[in-house]
């Protein structure tokens, strides 16, 4: 069983992804992480991001172990990831892991903006998480305030449609909704009702 969520930064999907995952006792990849990990070891290596070649051998050389990096979390590595992920190469470069990853018995959960549409176009479940810009920038800005970040809500919102921009409007893969995938706007849906809608809809199909 294979669980496709794709969406925006900040829509929720990556909590709903590891909810759905621990329920279910599935594996759960946040791909994001990927593409975080190969931005850190392209400017660790003192390379810029947009140097195909430096992104392509880093997303070559990628060790799973290093995800659980803490400096993958931030926004700052969020940006990066997304000017990294523009590169076709590199793309490519991370779907054999990817795949490997979704077909593990007895089912995986992965979140990202390509699940549905590129890595994983046969997935038994495909959801794409949304929310307004702003409903976003808003979580966002007050995570920060909870760890005492002095960033401005206008910033938060100016970051967030930035990186929407970067990651819908490149060439390959953008993130998009697969046709087939269902709609899930948590602009006025707390995790505990997305959750439920979620688990309802893999009811319906693991009975089918
Ligand atoms: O989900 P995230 O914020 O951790 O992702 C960081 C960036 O990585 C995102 O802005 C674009 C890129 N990404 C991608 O292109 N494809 C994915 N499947 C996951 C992330």
């Amino acid at each position: 069983m294979i669980i496709a969520i794709d969406g925006p930064a900040a829509s929720g999907k990556g909590t709903l992804a590891k909810r759905l995952a621990d329920h279910l006792g599935y594996a759960c990849l946040d791909t994001g992480l990927l593409y975080r990990a190969v931005a850190r070891d392209v400017a660790l290596r003192g390379f810029r991001l947009e140097d195909t070649w430096a992104a392509v051998s880093a997303a070559r050389g990628l060790v799973p172990a290093s995800f659980d990096d803490p400096a993958l979390r931030g926004t700052a590595a969020g940006d990066a990831a997304s000017i990294v992920a523009k590169i076709p190469a590199v793309r490519a470069a991370l779907l054999a892991y990817q795949r490997d990853f979704a077909a593990q018995p007895p089912g995986a959960v992965l979140d990202g903006r390509d699940i549905g549409t590129v890595v994983c176009p046969n997935a038994d479940v495909k959801i794409f998480v949304t929310a307004s810009p702003e409903i976003r920038a808003r979580r966002r800005f007050a995570e920060f305030e909870a760890r005492g970040a002095g960033v401005a809500y206008e910033t938060v919102l100016a970051d967030i449609l930035a990186r929407d921009a970067r990651d819908a409007g490149r060439a390959d893969a953008p993130m998009a909704k697969a046709a087939d995938a269902m709609l899930l706007d948590t602009s006025n849906l707390g995790i505990e009702a997305a959750f439920d809608a979620v688990v309802g809809l893999i009811k319906r199909k693991i009975s089918h």
